[in-house]
């Protein structure tokens, strides 16, 4: 099998940039597809972040002036992966979240560091390194969508493109004002084009001029096709469903193995799952919760927005503290939902712990140490963390929608009898059906044989990147030039 030249631009990759799942995607999958002939090279932003973990780049070009300012493309590996970085001070180097800054707003100048992105990821594919010719092009999320705008009207050999869309709440629009300064011919400004209802849209623009759009589940994949779901999108997507299809994400299992994870106070596994016990008593410890092996432990580690419904869950809390259950949180996002839950911490010592913050060993110990990790999302294109559960014994107690649906089998009496139930699903999302939910995981955790059957079946699923990975490399073979 001949070996694919795979170009991937993201604005996030684990471990060097992280704000949620895409960057654990774009970080896992180079590895993964390596072992489908694949060869991935990464262009990513030159963050703060990026250029410390690149001290020995070698820089490929050189700009005097890069929409506005100067720019060098540094070429280097870190944590394994093959990095580009577009090294622009002016447009990255500001260290801290990669899209808002300190007050939490958005970079008023986003549109341009993110076309800066585009434009340089859109000169490689159409060869502007010498002796570099990708087959393909993998552009993530709306901070890339202007890659095949800028390649489409640049003419010539190009290679195949493929759009996936890991979140369609975020679509990257801007005032047509700022079309002039984006470099592209006038033609580019229509429906037919990267305009969306009178502004410019990038990840529009990405979908529209893409030779593929994937997403990353099934699910979603069906969802968005809907008015409901379809963020306003939905009539685009239908247009394009003849090549758009939805592949679930895997989880990289090197970096999360209860076997060898640095972060835990005991290591487990599917055969040995009495060492898990012990993590449970130490994140009780570590949160200030009581000492009480046998009160159920909620967990979630999330970002705290509207998208993931927990808002619900905190209206939920005294079901939960009545019924005897603990509560471990770990996120960082809307103040709102912050307070919410640092004042249920505050007044419920020992029962509910929280740390606002982000922090990735703590993710780790969460997950090792709940009996359940909670995912009431209203929307969730994948979901990583129910993924984390699975692998981790927590058993995911999620909203039945998009990639939570396709990942987390409920135990329903027919799941149950089959023995193949992984957790459990609940919908709609509301207050009332989570309270029925969460009734229903503390019964079955009252129930050992049940309990343990749910976690060893979870353990056993296959969540890794194999099966995702092939079938991202067989699209890739297909669009892929013939020369
Ligand atoms: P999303 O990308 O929508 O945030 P995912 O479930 O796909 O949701 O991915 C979230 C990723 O971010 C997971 O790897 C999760 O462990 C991580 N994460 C989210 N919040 C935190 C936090 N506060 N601390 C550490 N890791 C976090
Ligand atoms: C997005 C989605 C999440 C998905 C992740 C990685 O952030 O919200 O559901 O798992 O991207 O694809």
């Amino acid at each position: 099998m001949k070996k694919l030249q795979l170009l991937a631009v993201a604005s996030e990759i684990f471990p060097l940039i992280k704000t949620g799942g895409l960057a654990d995607v774009v970080g896992a999958l180079p590895a993964a597809l390596a072992h489908e002939d694949v060869k991935v090279r990464t262009v990513v932003p030159g963050y703060p972040s990026v250029m410390a973990a690149l001290p020995k780049g070698k820089a490929l070009r050189t700009f005097a002036e890069f929409f506005g300012g100067p720019a060098q493309l540094i070429a280097g590996k870190a944590a394994g992966l093959d990095i580009l970085a577009l090294d622009a001070p002016h447009l990255f180097g500001r260290p801290g979240n990669p899209y808002s800054g300190p007050d939490g707003r958005d970079w008023p100048d986003n549109w341009r560091r993110f076309a800066a992105l585009s434009r340089i990821t859109a000169d490689i594919a159409m060869g502007a390194l010498p002796g570099y010719r990708p087959d393909v092009v993998h552009a993530h999320d709306w901070q890339t969508g202007l890659t095949f705008a800028y390649m489409h009207f640049a003419g010539g050999r190009r290679p195949g493109t493929v759009m996936t869309i890991h979140n369609l709440a975020f679509q990257g629009q801007f005032s047509p004002d700022l079309f002039p300064l984006l470099g592209l011919p006038p033609e580019a400004l229509g429906t037919d084009g990267v305009e969306y209802y009178g502004a410019i849209g990038y990840l529009k623009a990405g979908l529209h001029y893409a030779d593929r759009i994937t997403t990353v589940s099934p699910c979603y994949a069906a969802e968005i096709r809907t008015p409901e779901e379809g963020m306003g999108l939905d009539g685009l997507i239908r247009g394009r469903s003849g090549v758009m299809s939805g592949i679930l994400n895997g989880i990289d299992v090197d970096e999360w193995n209860p076997e060898t994870d640095r972060h835990l106070a005991a290591k487990f596994s599917a055969t040995d799952v009495a060492p898990r016990a012990l993590n449970k008593s130490a994140l009780q410890s570590f949160l200030g919760l009581d000492q009480d092996a046998t009160a159920p432990l909620f967990g979630i580690v999330t970002r705290l927005t509207w998208q993931k419904g927990l808002d619900l869950l905190l209206a939920n809390v005294p079901n939960l503290l009545s019924q005897g259950a603990q509560l471990a949180v770990l996120g960082t996002g809307e103040p709102g939902i912050e307070g919410g839950f640092r004042a249920a911490a505050a007044a419920n010592p020992g029962r509910i712990g929280c740390v606002i913050g982000y922090d990735e060993g703590l993710a780790h110990r969460v997950l090792a140490g709940s009996d359940a990790v909670l995912v009431p999302s209203r929307f969730e294109p994948c979901g990583l963390t129910q993924l984390y559960g699975l692998r981790y014994g927590a058993i995911p107690v999620v909203a039945r929608v998009g990639g939570l649906s396709d990942t987390v089998i409920d135990a329903n009496p027919a799941a149950l009898g089959a023995g193949v139930a992984t957790g459990l699903q609940f919908a709609p999302v509301t207050y009332e059906m989570m309270r029925v939910a969460l009734e229903r995981s503390i019964g079955l955790y009252r129930q050992p044989d049940i309990w343990n059957q749910l976690r060893a079946n979870g353990m056993a699923s296959d969540v890794s990147w194999r099966d995702p990975a092939r079938r991202y490399a067989a699209m890739f073979r297909e669009i892929a030039p013939a020369d």
